[in-house]
């Protein structure tokens, strides 16, 4: 692959290369029991931005990392993110029924399968990071499952559950977007970098404040898109918030407020940035992407 290609190069040949990783890395269809593994594929692939695994592969070439070795960080980061995604849509948490501009995966395979297949889904996460031939595997391990976790992720998902129709305040809004899906983006970026060379305490000091700041941008973006964009657009239900009463950025602070927090937090990461130089160029890229993207 071309160091040097433009942007919609370079992201379209990394969506394509974790794309046919996790093709690889999946059960196939017709392999017992059939429904779990095609519910399986159908979740994780075929559709998706591959956001997570983008950033894994930009950090990964902060360190001059061969992407071979990302491959692993990317489909175990992409991996959990689907099997988020097929939890969140049951009826019982967002209750959608269409992603990724398909019928959601409960609709598609009915309840218990879906719940299933994000289970599985999330230990195949694990089980591929474990045989990736990483230096610090058992580190990196411990980083996905904090991050997906009860003080990652799903803790995260909880707090949403339990604050619909609340008025959280700023810093109560933050924390649980910091989780629900920051949390994981920053791991993707800390598990792409882990495959380079190592950081110093400066750098990784810089690398978690970019992480932050793109994780918190993404998820406001996505509460703004919940009410600008269309199911045409998003390829998922609009106006979803609003009507289950969800705290958002939107519903705290209006559209305006919600753009202008967008817009700074795209400051801070290329201020988080200059630590590093054209070494950070994709990251520098993924970070406009994240502030700009329309879905
Ligand atoms: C949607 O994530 C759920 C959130 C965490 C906001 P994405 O917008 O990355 O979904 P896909 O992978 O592109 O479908
Ligand atoms: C989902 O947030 C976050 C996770 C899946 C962890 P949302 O509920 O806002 O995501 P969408 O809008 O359904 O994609
Ligand atoms: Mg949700
Ligand atoms: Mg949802
Ligand atoms: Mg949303």
């Amino acid at each position: 692959m071309n160091p040097d290609v433009a942007w919609p190069v370079w992201s379209r040949e990394r969506a394509q290369r974790v794309e046919s990783a996790l093709e690889g890395a999946l059960p196939a269809a017709d392999e017992s029991p059939q429904s779990l593994h095609a519910a399986m594929r159908y979740a994780a692939l075929g559709g998706g931005k591959r956001v997570r695994a983008l950033l894994a592969y930009a950090s990964g070439e902060l360190g001059g990392a061969d992407a071979g070795l990302v491959d692993h960080a990317a489909i175990a980061v992409e991996l959990i993110h689907a099997y988020s995604l097929v939890h969140d849509d049951l009826p019982c948490m967002d209750d959608d029924v269409l992603r990724r501009g398909k019928p959601t995966c409960h609709v598609a395979y009915g309840e218990a399968v879906a719940l299933l297949a994000g289970d599985a889904l999330q230990t195949l996460a694990f089980e591929v990071l474990a045989k990736a031939p990483l230096s610090q595997a058992q580190a990196q391990i411990a980083m996905l499952a904090e991050a997906a976790g009860s003080h990652g992720m799903a803790g995260g998902q909880a707090l949403d559950l339990a604050h619909v129709e609340d008025a959280l305040s700023l810093n109560e809004l933050e924390r649980m977007h910091a989780l629900k899906t920051g949390a994981l983006i920053h791991a993707a970026v800390r598990l792409g970098a882990a495959c380079g060379r190592a950081l110093d305490q400066a750098q990784s000091d810089a690398l978690d404040r970019y992480a932050a700041a793109v994780g918190l941008g993404f998820q406001i973006v996505d509460d703004v898109l919940d009410v600008e964009g269309t199911a045409h657009s998003l390829g998922k239900t609009a106006g979803k918030d609003a009507a289950q009463g969800k705290a958002t950025y939107v519903s705290l602070l209006g559209l305006d407020a919600a753009k202008i927090r967008v817009a700074e937090l795209r400051d801070e990461a290329h201020t988080a940035l200059l630590a590093f130089g054209a070494g950070a160029r994709r990251l520098n890229e993924l970070a406009d992407w994240i502030a700009l993207r329309k879905n």
